[in-house]
């Protein structure tokens, strides 16, 4: 791939590695991505259970969203954050670090227990308890007021056990991914496929609604589900007859230049990194530009991206001076005041992320469109951009492709600037001086970093199937699918 780092070009090119220009020598960037590669990896390693040492007391498998414990106390297990965590587990397993499967098996092996913990939500007789947001860390409920349900977090998990279900299955060990995979997942589907069209809190915990976030990686989950089924002679009835309908409410968010995070009556612009995680979360490497399932290359995307970041270059200090073609700071939204309304690392880094995912869609398809709807998001980093198609043998291709790599590039360069030498990450960094801020040592955060880095090496992560699942119906309905919950049987490995 054409973003090859140095440091794997030198490797190619051994003979010729003293000719590389100064220019293309390996910046201070590559080496802060590598050697925060180590420390991030191990950052959320050290928050999960029985033996992190940032996770002590934790039950076998219990990822806590950070070691804090006051102001604020994240010493707790979210369904989210453990799901995103393990997915990109997961991922650097598949990609070789076999030493992580253990940590696999035990939050698998926990996460079957936790689906049968009643709680606030609910339970499992009518599905009503996954979507519970948080837990006690040892895996009892967590029974003080909160925002719930969250519907996202089924969703999630079900999307990060289907990963290495289907690693399980592409290695002959079917009846495995059968037994210990598909009682946990099966409830978790059946959770979207029921719930899907009933508001809840978002993903921030702030806002009861439809949130973007929410449906896309509920459309997701239950596509991959209705193929995850059938590959192990299941099916998911509820995945095939929800799925549509979901895709069709998820147009609902767009409003023809940038997505409406959350449908509610909540007075903010729309304006969200919630939106950017959603294309994220949802980036399928064998996808198309496709603006119905807001692809990371989409016109919808890229629109988008732009009105989130602008929405941040003036209300933080950090972020005066910078030029419109300039990565800045990105928080959750701009009217956060939530612990005085700072950038984030994991939002920082999901703009960088989407750009790598598109410049990966791009350099597949070999071709890059500029529509009127994307229009403003090229002219900002190129001003002479204009609406065409370009060939990836074209000038104007490499322009458009090296700007926005560069573009990318900075807002891991700003995590680079405001994370300290020890490399350890909080979830909030400060609007006045990017001080670090918040819960320290931010599960997510570490998450985060690994997927932007994995995307920027050139690791993919699996397809979900969205070539065959873009298609929006012609009517939106507002249906649901009664779902049947089995309490998952005590896993072994
Ligand atoms: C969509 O919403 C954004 C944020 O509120 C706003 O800036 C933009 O003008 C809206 N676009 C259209 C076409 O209404
Ligand atoms: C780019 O290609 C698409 C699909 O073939 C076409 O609909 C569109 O009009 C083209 N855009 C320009 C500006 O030529
Ligand atoms: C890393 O550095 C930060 C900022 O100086 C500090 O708060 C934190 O305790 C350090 N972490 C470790 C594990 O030393
Ligand atoms: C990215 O690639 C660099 C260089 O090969 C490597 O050191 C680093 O661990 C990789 N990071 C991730 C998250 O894949
Ligand atoms: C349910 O779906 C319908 C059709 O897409 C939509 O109009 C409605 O807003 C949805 N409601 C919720 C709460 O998801
Ligand atoms: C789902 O279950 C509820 C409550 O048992 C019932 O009223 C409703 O008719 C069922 N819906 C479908 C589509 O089967």
């Amino acid at each position: 791939m054409f973003w090859l780092d140095l440091a794997t070009v030198t490797l190619l090119l051994p003979a010729v590695s003293s000719a590389v220009p100064h220019s293309r020598r390996a910046t201070g960037l590559d080496s802060f991505l590598q050697s925060e590669s180590s420390v991030a990896l191990q950052g959320a390693l050290d928050n999960i259970g029985p033996d992190g040492s940032g996770a002590q007391g934790a039950s076998s498998g219990i990822v806590v969203a950070s070691p804090s414990k006051s102001n604020p106390d994240y010493f707790y297990t979210w369904t989210r954050d453990s799901a995103m965590t393990l997915s990109m587990l997961i991922e650097q397993f598949l990609a070789g670090d076999t030493s992580l499967e253990t940590t696999i098996h035990q939050y698998i092996t926990a996460q079957a227990t936790l689906q049968s913990v009643s709680n606030p939500s609910g339970d499992l007789s009518n599905g009503a308890g996954l979507g519970e947001p948080k837990f006690n860390t040892d895996m009892t409920a967590f029974t003080g007021a909160w925002g719930r349900p969250q519907r996202d977090g089924p969703a999630l998990r079900a999307s990060a056990l289907m990963a290495y279900g289907t690693y399980l299955i592409n290695n002959g060990q079917t009846s495995l991914a059968k037994t210990n995979i598909w009682p946990i997942v099966e409830n978790d589907l059946n959770y979207v496929a029921q719930y899907w069209n009933q508001t809840g809190y978002d993903l921030w915990e702030e806002i009861q609604g439809s949130s973007f976030f929410t449906i896309a990686v509920q459309h997701r989950s239950l596509v991959s589900g209705s193929t995850f089924a059938q590959s192990l002679g299941e099916s998911c009835t509820g995945c095939d007859s929800q799925a549509p309908q979901v895709l069709c409410f998820l147009q609902d968010f767009w409003n023809g230049s940038s997505v409406i995070s959350n449908l509610a009556n909540d007075g903010r612009s729309g304006l969200d990194a919630n939106s950017l995680l959603g294309s994220i979360h949802t980036f399928d490497p064998n996808a198309q530009c496709d603006d119905t399932t807001f692809q990371p290359c989409s016109s919808r995307a890229l629109s988008n991206h732009k009105l989130v970041v602008d929405s941040f270059r003036s209300i933080y200090t950090i972020n005066s001076g910078k030029e419109a073609s300039e990565a800045v700071a990105v928080g959750r939204y701009p009217e956060d005041s939530y612990m005085g309304g700072n950038p984030w690392y994991l939002n920082t880094m999901a703009a960088a992320e989407l750009l790598y995912d598109a410049l990966y869609q791009w350099n597949k398809q070999g071709s890059l469109s500029v529509t009127q709807i994307s229009l403003p998001f090229f002219q900002s980093l190129v001003s002479s951009a204009a609406a065409g198609n370009y060939s990836s043998s074209s000038a104007t291709y490499s322009s458009l492709t090296g700007a926005v790599k560069t573009y990318a590039d900075g807002f891991m360069s700003i995590v680079e600037q405001y994370t300290p030498s020890n490399g350890s990450m909080s979830e909030q960094f400060s609007r006045d001086d990017g001080t670090p801020l918040s819960a320290s040592d931010l599960t997510w955060s570490y998450a985060a970093f690994m997927t932007a880095v994995a995307r920027r090496n050139g690791t993919m992560p699996g397809t979900w199937g969205e070539s065959g699942a873009n298609t929006v119906p012609t009517q939106c309905e507002g249906t649901s699918a009664n779902g049947t919950y089995v309490t998952p049987t005590a896993v072994s490995w």
